[in-house]
């Protein structure tokens, strides 16, 4: 293979059939507005101390709120935010309004019925091609009894019910 379009076509579609679970990242900018959007790139990078990554494409519109912000918070979607996956990810122009929120004693905004909620400093971004990785050591941590969203060939669902048990 070496054509740079037909290496980068079959990239998305390894990348389509590679399942992961579904994020909102929400901040807050300088006026007191919350931004957000829907993100699988993200994943978890350390322990000891807890710190998280996840990119963003430097297309997105708040980009530079993201960029400026000191905190950021990751949910980790439910089965019960379909609607909000989509909406947070350029279907919606309101996407505060389609979810119930609420601002955190980190002035974050907290999106509810989410299955895990990540409250993160900022400690490092990282310029990469057309996205920028973000690092971020978590500060305040939620967890919910629910089930997961999970996202794979484009499309979001639960975790199939003949998905082995432990
Ligand atoms: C399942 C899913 C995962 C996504 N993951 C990312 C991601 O990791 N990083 C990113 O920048 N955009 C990701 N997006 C796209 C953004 O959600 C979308 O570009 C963004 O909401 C556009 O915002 P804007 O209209 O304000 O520019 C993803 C979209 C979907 C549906």
């Amino acid at each position: 293979m070496t054509g740079t379009i037909e290496k980068a076509n079959v990239f998305k579609q390894i990348m389509g059939q590679y399942p992961t679970g579904v994020t909102i990242v929400t901040t807050m900018d300088e006026v007191g507005k919350p931004a957000g959007l829907t993100v699988n790139s993200f994943a978890s990078v350390s322990i000891d101390p807890l710190i998280v990554l996840w990119s963003i494409d430097k297309k997105v519109s708040s980009l530079d709120k993201f960029v400026k912000a000191e905190k950021f918070a990751v949910h980790t979607l439910s089965t019960e935010q379909e609607a909000a996956c989509w909406a947070f990810a350029g279907k919606e122009a309101d996407r505060f309004s389609k979810v119930d929120w609420k601002v955190s004693e980190n002035g974050l905004p907290i999106i509810a019925d989410s299955l895990g909620t990540f409250e993160c400093k900022t400690i490092q971004q990282i310029d990469a091609g057309d996205h920028i990785i973000l690092l971020g050591e978590v500060i305040d941590l939620n967890k919910a009894e629910k089930n997961p969203l999970l996202y794979y060939n484009r499309n979001i669902g639960p975790i199939p019910v003949n998905w082995p048990k432990k």
